[in-house]
């Protein structure tokens, strides 16, 4: 089946399934065919006004950050591991994250990208819980057979220069990683 068809199918069976949260639903945009996924971590107040992930401050640098290795937003994609904004953006609960992982699971599926992005601990912990993001962000790890790069969070990467250095210099590595497994 058509992916995009099958993402809208899984957007619209999320509309209505008993999950817990009940703001606007952030699905997650971007190319169907990506071959690079960025997950966060949940909705904050823009995505949730907008339905859409990662457009306020945050997604500027994540936005600058791609086309500045060349890449195009519209090209890859970009969802969340909580598709709906916790209250007060506190963090997502395990029972959150957990209600809404059979949907991060389908989602992958049907993307099926070389490789992941996580960005920040919660993206990066869901799928490898030992991870450090501090330590370990910027190297490459295998999940299911799939390629995993954890990143700084943009929110982290906005707090303090050091960190939106790594946060860049990590990024620079992902043309020639996706070259290099293609
Ligand atoms: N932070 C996230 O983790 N996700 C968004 O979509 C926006 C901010």
């Amino acid at each position: 089946m058509d992916k995009k068809l099958e993402l809208g199918r899984l957007a619209s069976k999320m509309q209505t399934a008993k999950l817990p949260l009940k703001t606007n639903l952030v699905f997650g945009e971007g190319s169907p065919e990506a071959q690079v996924l960025f997950i966060g971590e949940a909705p904050g107040a823009k995505e949730d006004l907008l339905g859409r992930p990662f457009v306020g401050r945050s997604g500027e640098l994540l936005t600058k950050t791609i086309e500045e290795i060349g890449w195009k937003r519209e090209d890859v994609y970009i969802t969340n591991i909580v598709k709906r904004r916790p209250p007060e953006n506190r963090d997502p609960s395990p029972e959150e994250i957990e209600a809404y992982t059979p949907y991060l699971a389908k989602q992958i599926e049907i993307i099926n990208p070389k490789i992941i992005v996580t960005l920040g601990r919660f993206a990066t912990n869901y799928f490898l819980p030992e991870l450090k993001i501090s330590k370990d962000q910027g190297s490459v790890f295998k999940y299911e057979g799939r390629t995993i790069i954890p990143q700084f969070h943009p929110a982290a990467a906005l707090r303090g220069t050091t960190v939106k250095n790594k946060f860049r210099k990590s990024f620079a590595k992902l043309p020639r990683l996706i070259k290099k497994i293609s």
